[in-house]
């Protein structure tokens, strides 16, 4: 028998998600929940949802959906909302996937003390929490995991993410704050906001840290000791950046394996140097960068051998999903499909297929999900620090680590 999962938050990423909730095969039931009716009815009415939602699973408040029974929720609310959210569920009982980050608000110790309390909540309720940041599934992230499980970058020298995404954008920054805001839980948020600016407490990009700080992390299994951190203050008094002390950050952690990290966080900048969201590793044995592995074949007892190269495209690092997900999903586009050839799967570098595979798997194994509240802890709190140091003139603070999850 599959799971049953209430979707909650049908906005513009959460309805990106539904289709993959729906299709995968561990899943028998969908609930939906919106505070605005007419997102959960767009959902509803699209091909195939008559199979596994039945129209008395709609629900505007998430208390309701809570005293059903479904066995998980998925929270792609506003990223302010997170949090508390996510704590509710596991105090009703029930497992936990949330849209990135843990939550977003300008005061750092806030960020912080949810963190804590979400990592109290899986551990005291004995629920299941997953973060589903995308950078974890994507192209490059599984294949340097795969490398670092081989020893293949020997030992971790250093490594640099960024999550580099201009305000003026293609996917502008203004207009998705604005489509966010629009909404009672948006506008209720625009005056919350305000007592934050009015009392002097200012953000920074560091508070959505997740997309540059995952690849490093995930793929060195080491978290940060320590951070030094800068940030640039927008020079023209941009209205976007009103609530926030710098429009970019850049930090430099050291880790407990002894690596060190440079992290950007950037929303005002021309460009980008490759990817808008990546990030290199290079080891005393191989380097990743930019789709291109090199490796000299040193271990501690033998010196370096010839530089090898290899180019990879991004089908050449993904890890394959099971074949009866991918064709379910597949079929999300082509009910007629019969096969997974030409399955290529979608939204940011490929990861949205895999986020929900394996929550949906985790859940059904009853085992804690690869991005679980510790994982998701050690991407956060990086930047939560590198934002307080950041507004410390770059003062030298140590980062607490939160440790790992149970087994
Ligand atoms: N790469 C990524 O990982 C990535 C990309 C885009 C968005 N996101 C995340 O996705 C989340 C959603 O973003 P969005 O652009 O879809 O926002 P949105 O404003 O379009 O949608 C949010 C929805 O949540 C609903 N909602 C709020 N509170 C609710 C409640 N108590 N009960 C039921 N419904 C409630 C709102 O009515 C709205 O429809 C954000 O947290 C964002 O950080 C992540």
């Amino acid at each position: 028998m599959g799971i049953s999962i209430g979707l909650v938050g049908l906005g513009q990423f959460g309805q990106t998600f539904a289709n993959l909730f729906r299709s995968h095969p561990g899943v028998d039931r969908v609930a939906l929940c919106d505070r605005e009716p007419e997102k959960i009815a767009t959902i509803a009415s699209r091909r195939g949802w008559d199979q596994k939602f039945n129209p008395r699973d709609r629900y505007e408040k998430l208390e309701d959906l809570l005293k059903t029974d479904v066995d998980a929720v998925a929270i792609i609310t506003q990223p302010w909302l997170h949090a508390p959210q996510c704590i509710q569920v596991m105090e009703a009982g029930k497992h936990v996937y949330s849209a990135v980050p843990i939550i977003n608000l300008p005061d750092g110790d806030e960020i912080l003390d949810y963190t804590e309390k979400l990592v109290e909540t899986s551990k005291g309720t004995g629920q299941f929490y997953m973060m589903g940041e995308t950078t974890y599934y994507r192209p490059e992230t599984m294949f340097c995991r795969r490398k670092a499980a081989e020893n293949a970058f020997g030992h971790f020298v250093y490594a640099e993410g960024e999550y580099f995404h201009d305000v003026d954008a293609d996917c502008n920054l203004r207009e998705v704050q604005k489509k966010r805001t629009a909404s009672a839980s948006g506008k209720e948020w625009l005056e919350k906001k305000l007592r934050y600016i009015d009392a002097g407490v200012l953000t920074g990009p560091m508070h959505y840290p997740t997309h540059s700080t995952c690849g490093p992390v995930c793929v060195m299994k080491a978290h940060a000791v320590k951070v030094t951190a800068y940030g640039y203050t927008n020079r023209n008094k941009d209205p976007f950046f009103e609530d926030s002390a710098f429009s970019n950050e850049t930090a430099l952690f050291q880790m407990s394996n002894g690596a060190s990290v440079r992290i950007c966080e950037f929303r005002e900048l021309a460009g980008s140097f490759h990817k808008e969201e990546t990030f290199r590793i290079t080891g005393t044995r191989g380097t990743y960068a930019e789709n291109l592995w090199k490796e000299n074949f040193r271990t501690d007892t033998s010196p370096a051998k010839k530089l090898q190269k290899t180019h990879l495209t991004d089908k050449d690092m993904q890890d394959p999903l099971p074949p009866e997900v991918a064709l379910a999903f597949r079929q999300i586009e082509n009910p007629g499909a019969t096969d997974i050839a030409d399955f290529t799967t979608g939204g940011h570098g490929g990861s949205h297929p895999y986020l929900v595979h394996e929550f949906v798997d985790a859940i059904s194994n009853q085992r804690q999900p690869a991005i679980n509240a510790w994982e998701a802890a050690r991407y956060t709190i990086m930047g939560v620090m590198a934002h307080k140091s950041a507004l410390r003139d770059g003062e030298t603070l140590n980062v607490p680590d939160l440790g790992d999850a149970p087994q």
